[in-house]
């Protein structure tokens, strides 16, 4: 009944003059763009279609996604590294398939085998003395616990966060992002959420000096700002203003752990042993939803005292532990890591001779696989998007720097695909350059 519904409100609603532009279009591919405006988000599918990324992802597979109507794409977008190994990674999916034969969602109060399992493994495979597991069903809930924890350990309220972060969209983790966002929303906390800017060692000892600041939630390679490399020293010095002024480290590698630096995780890179560390995305290999909060026994001393002061229904589902249990498996394993060390040096030269011929191309931002490349325009990031949808390829450009592509390539790619890649920046960076040319 629904879908009849839904059915006649379509064909009664004159078509929405953002498609007209569209050629070619499948009736299935209008139908879903038009239920999309019509009862989801009308400004984010204008404001893809009006960017000719009309994307609707309809096959997916490995590191390729299919629109609905059949284009092809390389995807070095990843939806932030939940694809980091591939889309329907054939391990990750018997994982899934297997524990859809014997488990559900199971009952978040009690314990649980697959639950208690993945919470060791998780302390096992992070770094320095990270002990205790809460899981969440996304990041942003995952950053909340974060912060809620850090303010009980300490018995500080204030947060200290980067102007350039991006932690998530709920009520403390949105309040720890962008400003913009969380004031539209009459969410934001600014004597709570104290923001500095990224590689700024000065006005970090400035936010921490008064001896006020709960934690420090910095991810480590802020991903919404283009992956901006940390500078030598700054995530140390950070840590080390953190122990000097009793203020946690809470490291968010929802995008950047997970193997992606050619680590487990890219705190690992500095040597940063963090008091809390957050994960997502990948966690779930894009198949079922699950995030997780690893502290210090210190810092979770509240789980000792405070067994249901939080609970999340969806928190640690056993089927998502299931599969979060085989993701870690394949990322932390050798041969994950050499491959994302080798496809990172491989990629690197090919960059560093595109730039050489093009100068649209003017830098490239490379730890392991996380990566991104600034362009010759304010507005390089989105131009580079859309001319690469043409080409056959779907990286999107860094939503607090429009002149940034982010350009992420999975954690099991090899040689020829990172060929293919080179191919299509190479034709996207040539016909923005012969249409600079011709004015
Ligand atoms: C670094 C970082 N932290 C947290 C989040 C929030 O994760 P989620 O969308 O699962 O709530 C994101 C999402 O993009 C992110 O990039």
């Amino acid at each position: 009944m629904a879908h009849a519904r839904q059915d006649d409100t379509l064909t009664a609603a004159p078509p929405p003059g953002f498609l007209d532009d569209l050629k070619a279009i499948s009736e299935r591919k209008r139908r879903t763009l038009m239920l999309a405006h019509e009862y989801m988000v009308p400004n984010r599918v204008e404001t893809f279609v009006g960017l000719g990324l009309p994307l609707v992802i309809g096959r997916r597979e490995g590191y390729r996604i299919w629109d609905l109507d059949g284009h092809e794409l390389l995807d070095l977008h990843l939806n932030g590294g939940t694809y980091n190994l591939g889309h329907r990674h054939p391990d990750a999916l018997a994982a899934l398939n297997d524990a859809l034969a014997d488990w559900d969602i199971g009952n978040h109060h009690f314990p649980s085998e697959p639950r208690a399992l993945l919470a060791e493994k998780l302390a096992r495979l992070t770094p320095g003395d990270l002990h205790y597991t809460v899981f969440a069903a996304g990041g942003s809930e995952a950053n909340d616990v974060a912060i809620k924890s850090a303010r009980y350990a300490t018995g500080r309220r204030k947060i200290v966060c980067l102007e350039s972060g991006f932690h998530g969209s709920n009520g403390l983790s949105g309040a720890a992002g962008n400003d913009d966002n969380a004031r539209y929303f009459h969410s934001d906390f600014p004597a709570d959420f104290v923001k500095v800017p990224f590689n700024d060692l000065d006005a970090m000892q400035n936010a921490l000096t008064p001896g006020d600041i709960a934690a420090v939630l910095i991810e480590t390679i802020p991903a919404t700002a283009g992956f901006c490399p940390p500078q030598d020293g700054y995530l140390e010095g950070v840590k080390s203003l953190c122990e000097r002024f009793g203020t946690l480290y809470i490291a968010d590698e929802v995008q950047t752990g997970l193997g992606r630096t050619g680590k487990l995780w890219a705190v690992e890179n500095w040597g940063i042993e963090p008091d809390i560390l957050v994960t997502g995305k990948g966690l779930s290999a894009g198949l079922y939803p699950i995030a997780a909060v690893v502290m210090t026994r210190a810092v979770g001393a509240w789980l000792k005292e405070k067994g249901w002061g939080y609970v999340s229904t969806f928190g640690g589902a056993e089927i998502g532990c299931l599969v979060a249990s085989r993701v870690l498996d394949i990322c932390s394993s050798e041969s994950s890591l050499a491959n994302a060390r080798s496809i990172s040096e491989y990629l690197g030269k090919q960059l560093t001779e595109l730039q050489r011929r093009h100068p649209f191309l003017t830098g490239i931002r490379r730890t392991g696989l996380v990566m991104g490349l600034e362009f010759d325009d304010a507005m390089g990031g989105i131009l580079m998007s859309t001319q690469l949808y043409k080409h056959g390829l779907w990286a999107m450009f860094a939503g607090f720097d429009f002149s940034v592509l982010q350009f992420k390539p999975g954690l099991l790619v090899d040689e020829p695909y990172c060929d293919l890649v080179i191919a299509k920046l190479e034709a996207a960076l040539s016909d923005v350059e012969n249409k600079r040319a011709a004015g």
